[in-house]
């Protein structure tokens, strides 16, 4: 017997062999930086929940020259969170022309210009008093989450997001039929350049613990299980997907990333001309926080890896808590591989 011909160690020898083969490569501009600000508070305060990250005031310059730090390490895209003390029934806040993602967008096109991709977060949990992502109401099986009910909030929230300079709209709610009352609402008040970034396959995970204590947007009572996904389900995010790109999404979303990864791949051949995002979400985020503070993982090498896996898995857009760190580690051209 001789030797065998195919040796696949000859393409690992080297860090520049491997470099040469690699098939999943991150750049900065793929990672999407989550931005939490907040009318309650004066000046900017570590989040709870995402202790590494602040939450800002959305007038203020701290702001600005965050996401210009952000932007000089090569990240160009943003996703905004609001935060506010005042949640009612009708979710205002999250549609006043001077609420607060509405007053930064503002804000940091006033500083920034068009330079930042600005994406804003689409929903009303965070303003509604009972911390769901649609209205409730009485329903024949008691309280439940309403569906075309919600879609005329979504309409305004869309509307003044896209007054307010948001290139990109990002619907979170899982209501059904809710990028078409979006996309119906944008264009009949001219603004047929806002994006739709749908999150089409968002599940219902108990990886969101940390950004909902963050935000303070956990439901109130029952949970989210009646809208969004089922954890055992990858086939069904494809018809959520097709659904999404019929009614008018620009590009899909697959959410949480890391334990989703063959949902990723199962959108991405599907459908492999549409832009598709990954969120790696706040309890995966914590799982590197709380791995590398354990001396489990070596911090960088764990986050190169996990966002690289999720790029494997045929992300691109990635939209992670760590954006700003991953990309100064790609600049200084670290590389653990
Ligand atoms: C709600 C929303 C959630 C996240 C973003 N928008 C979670 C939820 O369903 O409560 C989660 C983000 C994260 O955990 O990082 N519209």
């Amino acid at each position: 017997m001789g030797y065998p011909r195919a040796r696949p160690r000859r393409l690992r020898l080297t860090r520049g062999l491997r470099d040469l083969v690699a098939e999943a490569r991150l750049h900065p501009s793929q990672l999407m930086l989550p931005v939490f600000v907040s009318e309650a508070v004066g000046e900017p305060r570590p989040l709870r929940g995402l202790p590494w990250l602040r939450e800002y005031p959305p007038v203020s310059g701290e702001l600005v020259e965050y996401l210009q730090s952000a932007m000089d390490l090569g990240v160009r895209s943003f996703l905004l969170f609001g935060i506010t003390p005042t949640r009612d029934p009708e979710a205002s806040r999250a549609w006043a022309r001077d609420g607060p993602v509405q007053v930064a967008l503002r804000t940091i096109r006033r500083e920034l210009g068009w330079e930042p991709v600005l994406a804003a977060d689409l929903c009303i949990c965070g303003y509604h008093s009972e911390g769901h992502c649609g209205l409730p109401r009485e329903g024949r099986r008691g309280r439940i989450v309403d569906n075309d009910s919600t879609l005329e909030v979504y309409r305004r929230i869309a509307v003044s997001q896209a007054e307010a300079g948001a290139d990109i709209v990002a619907p979170s709610g899982m209501m059904d039929g809710q990028v078409a009352a979006i996309r119906d609402a944008l264009e009949s008040e001219g603004y047929w350049d806002v994006a739709i970034m749908a999150y089409s396959a968002k599940y219902a995970s108990v990886f969101y613990g940390p950004f909902r204590e963050a935000m303070d947007s956990a439901p109130r009572w029952g949970d989210r299980r009646s809208y969004q996904m089922d954890p055992r389900n990858a086939l069904e995010a494809l018809r959520e997907v097709e659904l999404d790109l019929e009614e008018g999404a620009d590009i899909v979303m697959v959410k949480p990333a890391l334990a989703y990864l063959d949902v990723i791949r199962l959108v991405k051949e599907r459908h492999p001309e549409v832009p598709l995002a990954a969120y790696n979400v706040s309890g995966e985020a914590a799982l590197v926080e709380l791995a590398s503070r354990e001396g489990l993982a070596p911090r960088e090498a764990l986050l190169m890896e996990v966002l690289t896996a999720i790029r494997r898995a045929g992300a691109d857009i990635i939209i992670t808590y760590h954006a700003a760190e991953a990309a100064k580690l790609i600049r200084e051209g670290f590389n653990p591989f």
